[in-house]
């Protein structure tokens, strides 16, 4: 296994020359454009890796998978989605247009900025800092690593060059969507976004959605079956912005990419994968890490549909 997925990140690598890194927070644009890397983790605890899988990368979107989880353990299905749809997008991930403009006024789904920010204002907490803290802890957890942390370079330019984000946040409290404090929710969301991973993370908690929410390591349940389904489904429908309908077709599981170049996958009842690859295409997706998906997917059959 190690040695299909060496060939196929070496067949791939041509790809990431095709693509730019994300220069919008400039902290992001000092990744390497030529890094490509895969890691799998199988729901029987097997781990499998190729290329540039050991590299650190920060989440970003991939980020709005664990906050869509911790938003419905803490609120439960109705509430969150009362505050965010579940419907896929054709606009940009950073899109204001149809916030004000469609029925019902709520964003679209959990998976694009306006949806995150409202599901990282409904984690519970006391202020930003628990919730961060809270966020981070569960994030150990999943990915089996107790050291992940937070890159605050990252996060400072985030911070700094995030102002379609605060007005995507404030436009929601206008219309009542965030009932708290808009700048510690943009200050959690922030930071999760800035949370530093490498391959073999994503892999993990994509085995954990993968084995209905039971961790495969040590059979610890961490999130209800209903809610690991919830999950995949969104992933699967919007998880990879207005490129979903083009992933299902070509790769056929659910899968979230970031802009720091990662994609993490969960292939249901059998694998998690994580691959990186910070050249993007013209969507934000990350170029080689989604050619590389596609051969994976062709390789071992691993199309749902
Ligand atoms: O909100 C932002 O701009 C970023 N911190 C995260 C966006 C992102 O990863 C979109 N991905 N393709």
């Amino acid at each position: 296994m190690n040695k299909l997925l060496e060939t196929i990140i070496e067949n791939n690598r041509v790809w990431t020359e095709k693509g730019k890194v994300a220069t919008y927070i400039p902290e992001l644009s000092k990744a390497n454009p030529r890094h490509l890397g895969i890691a799998v983790y199988t729901v029987d605890n097997e781990e499998y890796f190729a290329g540039d899988y050991n590299v650190k990368f920060t989440m970003q979107s991939i980020s709005k998978v664990v906050a869509l989880m911790l938003a419905l353990l803490d609120n439960g299905k109705e509430i969150v989605f009362s505050k965010v749809d579940m419907e896929p997008t054709a606009d940009t991930f950073n899109s204001i247009s149809s916030l004000e403009t469609r029925t019902p006024n709520k964003p679209l789904n959990p998976m694009i900025n306006s949806g995150a920010i409202v599901t990282s204002s409904l984690i519970s907490g006391r202020n930003g800092d628990e919730v961060i803290e809270k966020f981070l802890k569960f994030t150990r957890k999943i990915t089996n690593n107790p050291h992940i942390e937070i890159n605050y370079d990252v996060y400072k330019s985030e911070k700094e060059t995030g102002h379609r984000n605060r007005s995507l946040a404030y436009y929601m409290k206008s219309i009542g969507i965030i009932e708290g404090d808009v700048e510690e929710a943009l200050d959690v969301y922030f930071k999760q976004c800035s949370i530093e991973v490498t391959c073999k993370d994503i892999a993990r908690i994509g085995a954990m959605l993968a084995n209905d929410g039971v961790l495969p390591w040590n059979g610890e349940r961490v999130i209800p079956r209903h809610v690991a389904r919830i999950v995949k489904t969104i992933m699967l429908t919007c998880g990879m912005y207005d490129a979903s309908g083009e992933f299902a077709v070509k790769v056929g599981v659910p899968g979230k990419s970031g802009v720091g170049g990662g994609i993490l996958a969960a292939v249901p009842s059998r694998m998690g994968i994580g691959v990186f690859g910070p050249a993007l295409d013209s969507k934000g997706n990350s170029i080689g890490g989604w050619k590389v998906l596609e051969e994976v997917s062709r390789e071992l059959d691993l199309s749902i549909l």
